[in-house]
């Protein structure tokens, strides 16, 4: 498959020197990219794969299976950052809540509702479970070149209790709410696990080989500022500061999805070390408002991927113009969508690499 990128101008990792706060995408015209959810159902080649297999986990929890889905797309486009294929969920599966992900349906879980169910959650599992993932990272390390970066992640503690008390996909977060606004006391129990196991799998792919990580706060929009202190800002900061008591300079991204106007108060109090900025983030407001704190990454929306032409390019260069002056990595503002046509990735790449 041929290359559409090259990074030949570079001497390191440009995907880690924005986020080191080293001058090259902001001093050169080097723009860094990678795509959410860039391993995935949009490629022939992950669909071929998944098509001989027992599902998603059996692939995410087989490090042969999921070290060649996460060079699958930096072969094909030549991104400057792999994620590591894996998912959000492989927490409340190895503290031991079952776990299924239904074709068309998405996750399903045995829902946590009280402190009997609660109280069955265990730690006994959790290294055996998780230790694939350890080994999907080496072997990817192994397999990289020496420009391209690989990017390992967790869900945030809020967004993953959503999943584990609703038991799936939500709308309305009406019994993680409940739960949260009625028993905080429970709630907090159930945050702390995460907060423990969130910050012992990350440490462990920071030792396996990760260079970067990202925690993924996909429903950190559903809660009001208060309660986003609570429940996305003090559980994501004990994480971020358990991490870097072992690796203290690991780049660290935040993506408070919908946070809006707390996306402020996440830069100035978690301690990220850059903040992924979802496709509603004005990218005027971003340029002066949260930049200057921190790189950024974002924001383009992945529907304007899916419709490609004139759209796509138009919204690009207005990302562009008002980021790519200050420390940036241009990506979606959330997953590509899985009917992505394969021809707008590329014309998107050509966009970003005349
Ligand atoms: O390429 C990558 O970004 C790396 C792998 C990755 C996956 N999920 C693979 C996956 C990452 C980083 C995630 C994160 C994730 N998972 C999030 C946070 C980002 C977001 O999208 O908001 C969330 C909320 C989840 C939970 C999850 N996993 C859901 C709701 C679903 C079902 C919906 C869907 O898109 O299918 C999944 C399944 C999942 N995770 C797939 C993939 C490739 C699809 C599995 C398949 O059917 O092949």
């Amino acid at each position: 498959m041929n290359q559409v990128a090259t990074k030949t101008h570079v001497s390191s990792k440009p995907f880690l020197d924005v986020l080191n706060g080293r001058p090259n995408g902001n001093e050169s015209d080097y723009i860094p990219f990678w795509f959410m959810r860039q391993a995935g159902r949009y490629l022939p080649e992950y669909r071929k794969l998944r098509a001989s297999r027992n599902g998603f986990l059996d692939m995410a929890f087989d490090p042969k299976a999921a070290s060649e889905i996460t060079l699958q797309p930096i072969r094909r486009f030549g991104m400057d950052a792999a994620i590591l294929f894996s998912d959000i969920l492989v927490i409340p599966h190895a503290l031991s809540q079952a776990l299924d992900f239904v074709e068309g349906e998405g996750p399903k879980l045995d829902p946590i509702r009280d402190g009997a169910a609660l109280s069955k959650l265990s730690f006994s599992g959790l290294e055996s479970k998780l230790s694939p993932v350890y080994e999907t990272i080496s072997n990817v390390t192994a397999q990289l070149d020496d420009q391209t970066a690989l990017i390992g992640f967790a869900g945030s503690p809020w967004t993953v209790a959503t999943y584990m008390v609703e038991g799936s996909s939500s709308r309305d977060f009406i019994n993680v709410k409940k739960m949260a606004y009625g028993d905080p006391e429970l709630f907090s129990k159930l945050i702390d696990m995460l907060v423990e196991a969130t910050a012992h799998y990350l440490i462990k792919q920071a030792d396996s080989g990760v260079e970067a990580l990202q925690l993924f706060d996909s429903w950190a929009g559903a809660l009001d500022a208060d309660e986003f202190k609570k429940w996305v800002i003090g559980p994501t900061k004990k994480i971020i500061d358990l991490v870097r008591d072992s690796h203290p300079d690991i780049p660290i991204i935040g993506f408070p999805k919908g946070a809006g106007y707390n996306y402020m108060s996440y830069a100035e109090e978690t301690g990220v070390s850059a903040l992924g900025l979802d496709s509603q983030v004005p990218v005027k407001w971003a340029a002066r408002s949260l930049q200057p704190l921190m790189p950024v990454q974002g924001n383009l929306d992945p529907i304007c991927l899916l419709t490609g032409g004139d759209t796509m390019k138009i919204a690009v260069e207005k990302i562009m113009e008002e980021l790519s002056g200050g420390p940036f990595i241009f990506n979606l503002g959330h997953g590509i969508h899985k009917d992505t046509p394969l021809e707008n990735v590329e014309a998107l790449i050509k966009l970003l690499r005349p």
